[in-house]
């Protein structure tokens, strides 16, 4: 039998998968575009919700646009209290990204959303989404540490709220819009493996839950998200500015990868990285000790520029993400979920994207198995 002739692209690299108009990245160049607005200005004068609205709406809200969007989403971000039960029962060794992606599975049980052509019902999923994964990661925080969940707070910001509710604290100004910039810089992404997956499973016209929660799951693999957990347990074992060139060294010498280095699209500095480098420098401004971490990251930099310019790898995001989120407190764990918190507007925006002019994705294969072979009965194998 003669198979047809295709070239396979591993990984799809290369091939556009949809065309989308919600952002775009000049890997060359260094320029990350939400709807065409350069992620530095968003991320300077922008906050999350409205950058939400610009990815899902496809423009910058009037005020009372964004006063409606803005309250509508702070008044759905409490759990149901059966959601909320149902998260107590939850293996308290369960990863956050797991109680994340079950709960946000379930949450369609609760919220029918079957009727996807349907306006309303699309624009209060995406409200709903948007709203509960905040409380839906601090819950999980809370539980897993055996404390009581903590209440969403009205009269909080979107950023400040999440804190709020994992703390029992307001956080300060700078910490406050540290995370809500990183929810920001986390929003979207062109088309990685999380959005593909999203866009697959919206092809099918299947629930934005579940469109949502296999983009989690899709994120929750090690090459997705998680290299800024790495970064940070790196420069940890660097442990001084003075040991950063030998032990980079070292590690080149050994074809050892440098986490948070690197990048599929990025030929030059991720733009994100700078914006989260110029962070970290306010974040440490005031802490001559504490800033070591941030000292010998950049001493690694130095290093990387000298050592792999040629091979065009320069610092992602995760190179300073990590460095940020631990400094104002955040466990380790909840890196990813952030990443997923901030990733959800994308995901939801790609959704909508894709259902304006569906076709269910239905790719081909190259096939290599075998042809016109004999059913051997049981008895007879060996
Ligand atoms: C992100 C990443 C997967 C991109 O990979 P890619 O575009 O497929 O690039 P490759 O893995 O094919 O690497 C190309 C070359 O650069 C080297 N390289 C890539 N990333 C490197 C790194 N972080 N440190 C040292 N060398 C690296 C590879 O060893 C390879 O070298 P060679 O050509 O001599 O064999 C890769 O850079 C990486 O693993 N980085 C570290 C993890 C990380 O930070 N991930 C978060 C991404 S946002």
């Amino acid at each position: 039998m003669e198979e047809k002739q295709m070239e396979v692209v591993p990984g799809l690299a290369g091939i556009p998968a949809a065309e989308s108009a919600v952002s775009y990245v000049d890997g060359e160049k260094g320029i990350l575009e939400y709807r065409g607005i350069s992620i530095e200005t968003l991320a300077e004068k922008s906050t999350f919700l409205e950058v939400a609205y610009l990815l899902l709406f496809g423009k910058l809200p009037a005020e009372s646009e964004y006063k409606k969007f803005k309250d509508d989403i702070t008044y759905h971000t409490r759990l149901k209290v059966k959601i909320l039960r149902m998260m107590e029962l939850l293996p308290e060794n369960g990863h956050p990204m797991e109680y994340l992606q079950s709960v946000v599975a379930a949450m369609g049980m609760y919220y029918p959303a079957k009727d996807v052509m349907n306006e309303e019902t699309r624009y209060w999923s995406a409200v709903r989404l948007i709203a509960k994964m905040p409380t839906i990661v601090a819950t999980c925080e809370r539980l897993k540490s055996g404390d009581a969940p903590i209440q969403p707070n009205n009269n909080l910001s979107f950023a400040a709220n999440f804190y709020y509710m994992l703390f029992e604290k307001v956080p300060d100004a700078l910490t406050e819009k540290i995370l809500d910039a990183m929810l920001i810089l986390h929003a979207d992404h062109t088309m990685n493996a999380s959005t593909f997956s999203a866009r697959v499973v919206g092809s099918t016209l299947a629930d934005p839950y579940t469109v949502i929660s296999s983009a989690i799951g899709t994120l929750s693999g090690p090459l997705h998200g998680g290299a800024n957990e790495e970064v940070v347990h790196m420069l940890k074992e660097i442990g001084a500015k003075e040991n950063a060139r030998p032990s980079i060294e070292r590690m080149i010498e050994k074809h050892e990868k440098i986490m948070g280095v690197g990048h599929r699209v990025y030929k030059t500095k991720d733009p994100r990285a700078k914006c989260l480098q110029s962070f970290a420098h306010k974040l440490f401004q005031n802490t001559t000790g504490k800033g070591k971490i941030l000292e010998i990251a950049e001493e690694v930099e130095k290093v990387v520029n000298d050592k792999l310019a040629s091979k065009k790898l320069y610092p992602n995001i995760d190179f300073y993400s990590g460095i940020v989120l631990q400094e104002i407190g955040i466990p380790t764990e909840l890196f990813t979920p952030i990443f997923a918190m901030g990733r959800v507007a994308g995901w939801l925006s790609h959704w909508l994207e894709q259902l304006k002019t569906n076709k269910i994705y239905r790719p081909d294969q190259k096939y290599t198995g075998l042809h016109n072979q004999e059913y051997v009965p049981m008895s007879e194998r060996r």
